[in-house]
């Protein structure tokens, strides 16, 4: 999405760049969503602020674990992956960073967004990688996170770490 984004961005006129980059940060989609899901997206100055609260010590280690119960299109999910992301070197150290998030969210197309901004954040840097695809895919998930279960009935199941 990320990256489909930015192609889209490029090839348009000024006006209309203007409005994706609204578009892409906009903290609602539609009065319908917010009545019905209560669906209001986190403004990235709010997620930094909210982050920054977190000791430091967590940022440090790219092993640290997050929970998003209610991921939205992703905004916390993308300033979690980014932080742990500026401390890792190696493919393997930004997979291991990537398997300690996991997030739910109601809506399919919110958990579309969520997994394909991670990844575009992932493969910009590291390049394709079916691990990552995998990882985002499992931990990334369409449910309810007050009956822990999927839109199918099945329980939300997590690749824990090993
Ligand atoms: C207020 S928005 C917040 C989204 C994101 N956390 C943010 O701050 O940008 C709430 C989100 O919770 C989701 N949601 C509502 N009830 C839920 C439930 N029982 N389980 C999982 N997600 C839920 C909605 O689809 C919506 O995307």
């Amino acid at each position: 999405m990320c990256r489909l984004l930015r192609c889209k961005t490029q090839a348009l006129p000024i006006v209309d760049r203007y409005r994706v980059e609204q578009d892409k940060y906009a903290v609602v989609k539609n009065k319908k969503r917010v009545s019905e899901y209560g669906e209001v997206f986190t403004a990235e100055r709010e997620v930094k602020s909210m982050c920054d609260l977190i000791p430091a010590d967590v940022w440090k280690n790219i092993d640290s674990t997050f929970l998003e119960p209610s991921c939205g299109n992703g905004n916390f999910l993308v300033e979690i992956f980014s932080r742990k992301l500026t401390r890792c070197r190696t493919t393997d150290e930004a997979l291991r960073a990537l398997k300690g998030i996991y997030a739910v969210d109601l809506l399919p197309d919110n958990i579309a967004e969520s997994r394909n901004r991670l990844y575009g954040m992932f493969s910009s840097v590291y390049g394709e990688s079916d691990t990552a695809a995998k990882i985002l895919s499992t931990n990334i998930v369409c449910g309810n996170t007050l009956t822990g279960k999927r839109a199918d009935g099945t329980p939300i199941e997590f690749l824990v770490k090993d």
